[in-house]
């Protein structure tokens, strides 16, 4: 196995207990793996070496949370939005038609090049959604595509009620059927537990017959207002409750006591005009919280995890470093990972070179491409 250094790493974060982020800095990467960090001066001999002239490095981004299966655009509704319109659930119907009538070539594609964009931008590791099918077929071959380009894939045919389909049969449809042909394709159950998706006792029979085949359960939660989304998450062992914009105090505190990590989505609360989530008081009650995109052609249309983190540092009451975990140790935990988001020895070598000295330069540089390169 040949070993390859990497050098005056001028700021090198690792999130390891002990040396979270060193100065002055070199790692070796050995079969894809981290094999040995630490101060330069003290740098093993390998077969290979890069000198990155100071810049900083980061763990590739980890994105737990996009919804990449679709077709169509929405500008027009984010036009309409920042004039003055609210926005409501039910704007996925328009991206379901799209979806449904985009042969499976042109979806595809379309999650080709956002994740390209992405990793333009320092994600290595995205998580996608299904949820613009809402049809057994549709959401399995949604799945399938998604499939072809990560394991972490969701099926989240509980999204919203297709026009034309009483709830009830919808439910049990998703339960029976959908579920059955979808999950082969996927890792995760979602359901969008909100007024105008899915109540509680709908969405406590998805997730559970998600469980029953398999899978594991991620929730979309309290994003529009207060609602049981987050508890039923923590009830359930949820790996993630995502949105968590409108919680009550026992909301905190239940996941502040679980395993759920709760995921924060700036590019919601951005491009819908709506109050950020306070990161700050999830962190001070001891919730580990995630960053994530949310990428979709309605709520979020950024494919961007600088983007987030610049937000939720302005905006959220994170500090560059809270900001900068939860993109990537917070977004593994969200996807119960442990071989990324972080550097230490034996983590998968998926990593960020940036254009800076530091990290702190996502938040302090908001909206300047500082990726310089992905690996
Ligand atoms: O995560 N909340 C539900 N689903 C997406 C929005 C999808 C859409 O508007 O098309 C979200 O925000
Ligand atoms: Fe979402």
């Amino acid at each position: 196995m040949t070993a390859h250094l990497v050098t005056n790493v001028g700021e090198l974060v690792t999130w390891d207990a002990d040396r979270p982020v060193m100065h002055d800095a070199a790692f070796v990467v050995e079969g894809g793996r981290i094999s040995w960090f630490g101060h330069r001066r003290d740098a093993p001999a390998a077969d290979t070496s890069s000198d990155v002239a100071g810049a900083a490095v980061i763990p590739g981004f980890v994105d737990s949370h996009t919804h990449l299966v679709f077709a169509g655009d929405r500008s027009a509704e984010f036009e309409a939005r920042m004039t003055g319109e609210p926005y409501a659930a039910g704007g996925i119907r328009t991206t379901v038609a799209a979806t449904r009538a985009a042969p499976d070539e042109l979806l595809a594609a379309t999650v080709a090049r956002h994740l390209a964009e992405m990793r333009a931008q320092g994600t290595t590791t995205a998580e996608i959604k299904s949820g613009y099918g809402l049809t057994v077929l549709d959401e399995a071959r949604s799945l399938a595509i998604a499939r072809g380009f990560t394991d972490e894939t969701t099926f989240l045919g509980a999204h919203v009620v297709p026009e034309g389909t009483d709830a009830a049969a919808y439910v049990e449809l998703v339960t029976g059927p959908m579920l059955e042909a979808c999950a082969p394709h996927a890792r995760w159950i979602d359901v969008f537990c909100e007024d105008g998706a899915f109540g509680e006792d709908e969405a406590r029979a998805v997730l559970e017959a998600g469980i029953a085949a398999g899978l594991l359960p991620r929730v979309h939660a309290n994003q529009l207002r207060h609602g049981p989304g987050v508890q039923l998450a923590v009830e359930l062992g949820a790996a993630a409750a995502d949105h968590c914009t409108y919680l009550t105090d026992d909301d905190v505190e239940a996941l502040a006591g679980s395993g759920t990590v709760a995921g924060l989505l700036p590019g919601v609360e951005f491009s819908t005009r709506q109050p950020y989530p306070d990161a700050r008081r999830l962190i001070d009650a001891g919730v580990t919280v995630s960053l994530a995109t949310d990428c979709n052609p309605g709520s979020s249309y950024t494919s961007s995890m600088p983007f987030c983190i610049a937000v939720a540092v302005r905006d959220m009451g994170m500090s560059p470093r809270e900001a900068l975990w939860s993109a990537t140790r917070g977004g593994a935990a969200s996807l119960r990972r442990d071989d990324v988001g972080h550097l230490s020895v034996g983590a998968k070598a998926d990593y960020a070179v940036l254009n800076a000295p530091s990290y702190v330069h996502l938040a302090y540089r908001p909206g300047v491409p500082l990726v310089a390169a992905v690996v």
